[in-house]
């Protein structure tokens, strides 16, 4: 009994505005959302799912949460309230370090959005959870209510939950939304599509189900002598947008702007269309780039953000199939088959119209990435400690566990020089809190093997004389993706070079952050199993300079 594809609408989620207005003046603005346990339909033949939705009551919750609009320079208050039950609806893994409460009832949640650029006490730190009515809080709790001042470029954001041990069952549940700022003055004038029916997130995401209708996750640890639960990764069979499986959506012979945000856990997506359709890029994650650039496929790693307009008045055909190709675990796992190969449909009315949307040859100009700038050089190595079963047991960055120091203390404002060294099998999509960085190349490492050797021996990528390793071929970095970024595909068995740049759109905000408490923020992979977890976790104290 498989589930029939293109059967649901493509659902449009709840909006919430961030800010009120005053006569004609945006004011700042409190918001309320909770999270509830309740039933989603994720299909029309599938029985309801119990879920933890996002929304402003149980009644409006949905999966994804409400998208909050927000306004560039005016600020948005959001108090996240936990109405969730006692218990999971999905299996969670109590051998790894994870958030349990004390009196272990209650299930710890915490909210980051990702892509903003906020004080710590804000940023959704694992350790910073709370259950409900936050009868008990993490180590690092400090405030009910998260305050974003949005005073950074307009672009796309998404929030999420970040729990220790537990962000990859809360957002299998359901816990995920949009979050996008605007800036009327600086976007207005791009005439870019707009508005409700033309400018729309696509938050797609992957998931199994049960035949009565439940999430299913496989608990069996791949290695359960040491990990009796844990998966390295998931993957579901069944390709969800907005909330519907395989949806299906009418659209006018227009230009569309289609936000679209990677929420899986584990998978990556490289999406095309059946009928040659080509996405015009605009942004990649929060950022617009300086001017659009064309492509006809799209890959994207869990939680990176592709914003394309897409003109259907250029299709041929009445239908277009937006499709994936990327094996899973990307790069060098199973092809993808007739499920999980496709994720939505349009359909293209007929008739004719004329278009009053443009894409802009100049788009938003940002400071360029200047090398010279940069204060510091960082090795970042993640590798995998295997054991003699050789499956991989633990998963760190610079073989240091969450709890350790902070290893990376950059100051606001300025800028260094990482190399990403990946010395996994597979693609680490690399989320950095509070940074917007650029890619600069990527290098394949020549003699990995005794490279690798040398690490897990001295733990030392200098000492191991990568710059001796660091001359295999380089692989391009797509123009799309050449703006600034905040999450970047790490590929296995190369050194991927960026350019970070702390805090450089907030620079005229001061922090007060205690440099010898917990890390302020986090850089991870981002693929949910290893998020807030001290595998593929770790952390920096953004030490503020006066
Ligand atoms: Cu989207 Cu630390 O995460």
């Amino acid at each position: 009994s498989k589930l029939e594809m293109f059967i649901d609408e493509l659902p449009d989620m709840p909006k919430i505005q961030g800010f009120r207005m005053l006569k004609t003046s945006p004011k700042p603005k409190s918001l309320m959302i909770g999270m509830f346990k309740k039933k989603w339909k994720f299909h029309r033949d599938l029985p309801p799912t119990p879920v933890f939705a996002y929304g402003a009551s149980r009644r409006r919750a949905t999966v994804p949460g409400p998208t909050i609009e927000a306004l560039q320079g005016i600020d948005t208050y959001v108090t996240w309230k936990n109405f969730l039950p006692s218990k999971h609806i999905l299996p969670w893994d109590p051998t790894i370090p994870t958030a349990i409460p004390a009196t272990k009832t209650g299930i710890p949640t915490v909210v980051h959005l990702h892509g903003g650029m906020h004080e710590p006490a804000n940023d959704g730190n694992a350790n910073s959870w709370f259950t409900a009515g936050f009868k008990e809080k993490g180590p690092d709790w400090s405030k009910r209510t998260y305050h974003y001042n949005n005073n950074q470029q307009p672009g796309s954001l998404w929030y999420h939950d970040h729990a220790m041990g537990l962000t990859r069952v809360n957002l299998l549940a359901g816990l995920i939304g949009a979050y996008v700022i605007r800036h009327p003055e600086v976007e207005g004038p791009l005439e870019l599509p707009h508005g409700d029916e033309f400018d729309r997130p696509l938050i797609v995401f992957d998931r199994s189900f049960r035949k009565h209708g439940s999430i299913y996750m496989n608990s069996t640890g791949n290695n359960p002598s040491i990990h009796p639960q844990w998966q390295p990764e998931y993957f579901g069979d069944v390709i969800i947008v907005n909330g519907k499986a395989w949806p299906k959506m009418t659209v006018r012979r227009r230009k569309y702007r289609l936000r679209i945000i990677n929420a899986s856990n584990a998978r990556f997506f490289r999406f095309f269309f059946t009928n040659g359709l080509e996405f015009i890029h605009v942004a990649s994650d929060s950022t617009y780039l300086e001017e659009p650039v064309v492509t006809n496929e799209t890959l994207l790693a869990p939680s990176e953000i592709a914003d394309v307009v897409v003109d259907f008045s250029k299709s041929e055909t009445d239908e277009a199939v937006l499709a994936n190709d990327a094996p899973y675990p990307y790069p060098s796992g199973d092809p993808v088959n007739g499920s999980n190969g496709k994720i939505m449909k349009f359909t293209i009315k007929k008739k004719r119209e004329v278009d009053t949307w443009r894409v802009p040859d100049k788009l938003i100009q940002y400071p360029s990435p200047d090398l010279s700038s940069a204060t510091q050089i960082r090795y970042i190595a993640m590798y995998e400690y295997t054991s003699d079963i050789d499956e991989p047991t633990h998963l760190y960055i610079n073989g240091k566990p969450y709890e350790a120091p902070a290893t990376e203390t950059p100051k606001a404002g300025t800028s260094e020089i990482w190399n990403v060294i990946n010395l996994t099998e597979d693609n680490h999509p690399m989320h950095i809190h509070l940074a917007l960085f650029t890619v600069l190349d990527q290098t394949e490492l020549v003699k990995a093997e005794e490279f690798k050797a040398c690490m897990s021996k001295m733990n030392d990528a200098i000492k191991c004389q990568i710059s001796k390793h660091a001359r295999g071929k380089k692989l391009r970095v797509a123009a799309h993706e050449k703006g600034w970024k905040n999450v970047y595909k790490m590929t296995p068995g190369y050194v991927t070079r960026i350019l970070v740049r702390f805090s450089y759109i907030h620079s005229n905000t001061s922090y007060s952050f205690d440099p010898t408490g917990m890390p302020g923020y986090v850089y991870h992979c981002h693929v949910s199993n290893y998020i807030a977890f001290p595998f593929m976790f770790g952390g920096y104290i953004f030490k503020y300079k006066t």
